[in-house]
């Protein structure tokens, strides 16, 4: 049975650099005219009140988009960023956060596509609210570590899968390896984002090895830790794996996890890695 609950974490630090990513490499598809595809396999609630009790009782978000609500002089990728959070919040109070679904969604052009799934009961419903009904986007109360395979390769030839999984089950880690080798060998050519959470920085250690092992190439990681690593309970760091990136988002995580790490980083314990892990 499924647990998690995206409304407890949105808007974290964890968040900050997933969606920063998610905007780069969608805006960077809406350079050409023709239409893309993206996918969420892990497309979670889409919508979240951080007055929620769940947002209230974590509080994360004040260290993660709480941090640079004020803040002047940001990277332009987070004042982007941050724009396009503000704009689902009235006024200039915080007050909401978008998942990834509704970023997505205000990104994409009449052309684009959409394929969010969500297997939460509850969580699928608050999705489908959120979404209303669009033409354009398909919400799918499916599997989308399995059900995804069979949009590959996607009509448009071109496009993103995000995978997003919670990590609640321990399997997760060598299933989003597994489906990202799945998905590659359909669509060579597709952008695929991986988000992961060091809990256990030997787990991520073992993913990124057998990344380096696989048949993927051109891949790169982009990490944002809050605090050290340790054998505490709970998530020190995150960070985004992907496959065929657009060439710019290397040099602009070079600006913006510095930045992240400083501002978002907890008692001076803020870091980052930026780490090519397949040649082009
Ligand atoms: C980390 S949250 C997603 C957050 C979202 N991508 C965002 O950035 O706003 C992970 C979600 O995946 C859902 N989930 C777990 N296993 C799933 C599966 N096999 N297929 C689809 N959704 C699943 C959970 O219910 C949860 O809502």
């Amino acid at each position: 049975m499924l647990s998690y609950r995206h409304s407890y974490h949105a808007g974290n630090y964890a968040d900050v650099l997933k969606h920063s990513v998610l905007i780069h490499i969608l805006t960077y598809l809406k350079k050409k005219e023709k239409p893309f595809c993206y996918v969420d396999t892990h497309a979670g609630a889409g919508m979240y009140s951080l007055r929620s009790e769940q947002a209230l009782k974590t509080n994360e978000y004040l260290q993660g988009i709480g941090a640079l609500w004020e803040q002047e002089n940001l990277p332009s990728a987070i004042a982007e960023y941050r724009e396009l959070i503000k704009s689902f919040n009235d006024k200039q109070e915080l007050a909401f956060y978008p998942g990834s679904p509704l970023i997505a969604m205000h990104l994409m052009r009449q052309q684009d596509r959409l394929f969010l799934y969500e297997l939460h009961n509850t969580e699928i419903k608050i999705l489908e609210a959120a979404i209303k009904k669009d033409k354009r986007v398909t919400v799918l109360h499916k599997d989308g570590f399995q059900d995804c395979l069979r949009l590959m390769p996607p009509q448009q030839r071109r496009g993103l899968v995000l995978i997003d999984p919670s990590y609640e089950m321990k399997t997760d880690y060598q299933q989003v390896i597994d489906t990202l080798i799945q998905l590659h060998k359909r669509f060579a050519t597709g952008t695929y984002a991986l988000w992961y959470p060091v809990v256990e920085r030997q787990r991520i250690n073992e993913l990124e090895q057998k990344i380096a092992a696989s048949q993927l190439s051109n891949v790169q990681l982009f990490e944002l830790g809050q605090v050290a690593d340790s054998d505490q309970l709970g998530m020190n760091a995150s960070g985004m794996i992907v496959v065929n990136p657009p060439w710019t988002l290397k040099a602009e995580m070079e600006q913006v996890l510095p930045y992240l790490a400083k501002q978002l980083g907890i008692e001076g314990q803020g870091s980052y890695r930026i780490k090519q892990l397949k040649a082009e």
